[in-house]
């Protein structure tokens, strides 16, 4: 079975505070875009799981959240939904004869895109099918939330606020189709290091994510667009903030009705209502460097 697996922007992205669990909860909007990774999942009677990706530095073991993914369905689907499973399925999806995952990457790396995140829904919804389990999409989210806190919402895909840990999920009313351009600077960030220091940084400022809804509500993309914000922004260093900063600027020139970063960075992106607009940032974005995409949102 062939699968895509979506990237994922923050249109918003708020920390509300630490945990007792060390995890922050959090208050996001989330949207889907074209970009998206292939996933080939097959049967095989090797006996193992195998997961191998285009890019070499990309684990093929357990440290990849594709193969958690699988691991953690194997282990959840069963349990989650007894009735729909006799012994034959049971013993099946139990002691599976081999499954192989090939992943061909067009998402960048620790980008705060959701890549990974994204390839480990991917492997669920695909099982899913495969399997003729027929959990509902809250069932395979709450398997999701198992392997890291974005994957529940990768499931569930489209426009969404994700609150808690990033696994409550509400749907909202689709953003208005229109184009993001994104670029990720050559530097990448490491989330739980991002996670540690925001505890410790005094934020200037706050998504409005209330007056986000609201403009989705009206379908006013230039309402979304001017209130996207990430508090992450605040907790890079200076040298990496001036990049992301130079990026956003860059964008707002070329007529973007909005820009921000996406999850923990460094990616940054913009949002935009003409094509034309658009490919004008795209292209002169690639002048400078780093990786740069054009994408409709989904
Ligand atoms: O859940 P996931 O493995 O994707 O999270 C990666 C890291 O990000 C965690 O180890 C934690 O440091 C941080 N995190 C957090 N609060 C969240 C989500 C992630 O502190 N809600």
């Amino acid at each position: 079975m062939q699968v895509e697996a979506h990237a994922k922007l923050n249109l918003t992205l708020d920390v509300l505070g630490r945990r007792p669990d060390g995890y922050h909860d959090l208050r996001m909007v989330m949207q889907s875009i074209e970009l998206a990774d292939l996933l080939d999942l097959s049967y095989t009677n090797t006996g193992e799981l195998r997961v191998s990706t285009n890019l070499h530095f990309l684990p093929n073991n357990e440290k990849n959240l594709a193969a958690q993914a699988a691991l953690r369905w194997y282990e959840s689907a069963v349990v989650q939904n007894p009735g729909k499973w006799d012994t034959e399925d049971l013993k099946r999806s139990v002691n599976f004869d081999g499954l192989d995952v090939t992943i061909e990457k067009h998402i960048p790396v620790c980008a705060g895109l959701g890549g990974g995140s994204s390839d480990a829904a991917a492997v669920l919804r695909a099982l899913n099918l495969m399997e003729d389990a027929c959990l509902s999409p809250e069932a395979v989210a709450s398997i999701g939330a198992l392997v890291g806190s974005d994957v529940p919402y990768c499931v569930i895909g489209g426009t969404a606020l994700a609150e808690g840990r990033g696994e409550i999920l509400t749907p909202l009313p689709p953003l208005p189709r229109c184009w993001a351009v994104l670029c990720k600077p050559e530097f990448s960030i490491s989330t739980p290091a991002l996670f540690a220091k925001i505890d410790s940084v005094r934020l200037r400022c706050r998504p409005d994510t209330k007056g986000v809804i609201a403009a989705l509500e009206a379908g006013d993309l230039a309402g979304v667009s001017r209130r996207m914000y990430n508090v992450f922004e605040d907790a890079l260093p200076e040298r990496q903030r001036t990049r992301v900063n130079d990026i956003k600027n860059t964008l707002i020139q070329c007529g973007a009705l909005g820009a921000s970063m996406s999850g923990t960075g460094p990616t940054a992106f913009g949002l935009f209502d003409s094509e034309d607009k658009a490919r004008e940032a795209w292209e002169r974005l690639r002048e400078f460097g780093g990786e740069v995409f054009l994408a409709q949102t989904v």
